[in-house]
């Protein structure tokens, strides 16, 4: 595997690969087998895979959470290696924004909505860095997962919208075994918080049931809320329901797919967890 520390390293490392096909697999690192099932669906994808592992200081409001931000990177780099990637992009923070570096990319109406009401700046950063990442390694294909749902609806309308010519696959989320979603953040929580967390996953699947009988998305709303409210340990920071296309609220019967985000505090832990729901065909 190239360990690829600067943009030019990494452009000459791309340019050797003539006529391969090219995946991306952006990370911020603390990998976990969620980020190795993007890799697996990359290697099914494409003939060459870059990783990158950037904690992007862009997307993070609090300076706290990106000081608490695990950071392994030997770690990371072993598993990279046994997952078969062929180029680890590992930039500094100066060799991202060098000095003076003062462009950003941000889906203006997107980017507000939702999790992005709560943390002011968060798309931004990430449609801005991965933009960059983008034009840095000039991919066919990159890969994130569905867990950061409004994340990826975010990116795959700054692609369209910039015409940037790479296709943004979305990765089903990987659980552990009492359905928590894998993620980086949840080797901060303790043991008792780390079984509180399951709630999250409780929650939506006491949704989706409601939702295959038909119930209108208040009252998935309600269960959802039902569900973490009977949780001491969490607390619920967001939930919305949203038109998978559009992105605006659903309140009523629903129509077409829809997404629910939930985001909920363990522990001072926040947790994101996603559904998808509805019928796949529009109703007459
Ligand atoms: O999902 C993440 O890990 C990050 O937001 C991403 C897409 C790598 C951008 O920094």
């Amino acid at each position: 595997m190239e360990i690829c520390g600067t943009v030019e390293r990494m452009r000459a490392v791309r340019a050797g690969w003539k006529g391969a096909s090219v995946a991306l697999v952006p990370t911020m690192g603390a990998l976990h087998r969620g980020h190795l099932a993007l890799v697996e669906a990359a290697h099914e994808r494409a003939e060459r895979i870059v990783a990158s592992i950037f904690v992007n200081p862009t997307q993070f409001g609090d300076p706290a959470d990106l000081a608490a931000y695990p950071r392994e990177e030997a770690a990371d780099r072993a598993l990279l290696e046994q997952a078969g990637v062929d180029a680890l992009f590992l930039p500094s923070v100066a060799e991202m924004y060098p000095p003076g570096a003062e462009t950003v990319v941000e889906t203006e109406r997107l980017a507000g909505l939702y999790h992005g009401a709560v943390r002011p700046g968060h798309f931004r950063g990430v449609a801005t860095v991965v933009c960059k990442l983008l034009n840095i390694v000039r991919p066919d294909i990159a890969l994130f997962g569905e867990k950061d749902y409004q994340q990826l609806a975010v990116i795959r309308r700054m692609v369209r919208d910039l015409f940037i010519p790479v296709e943004i696959v979305g990765v089903p989320t990987l659980r552990e075994a009492d359905g928590l979603a894998m993620s980086s953040r949840n080797r901060r929580l303790g043991p008792e918080d780390r079984r509180a967390a399951a709630v999250l996953s409780r929650a939506l699947d006491r949704a989706e049931a409601l939702a295959a009988e038909g119930a209108p998305a208040e009252r998935l709303a309600e269960a959802i809320r039902e569900v973490v409210g009977a949780e001491p340990r969490a607390r619920l920071c967001g939930l919305d329901i949203v038109d998978a296309e559009t992105f605006e609220p659903v309140v009523r019967t629903i129509t077409r797919r829809a997404g629910i985000m939930l985001s909920a505090e363990v522990g001072g832990v926040l947790l994101l967890d996603q559904r998808e729901v509805g019928p796949r065909e529009s109703a007459p």
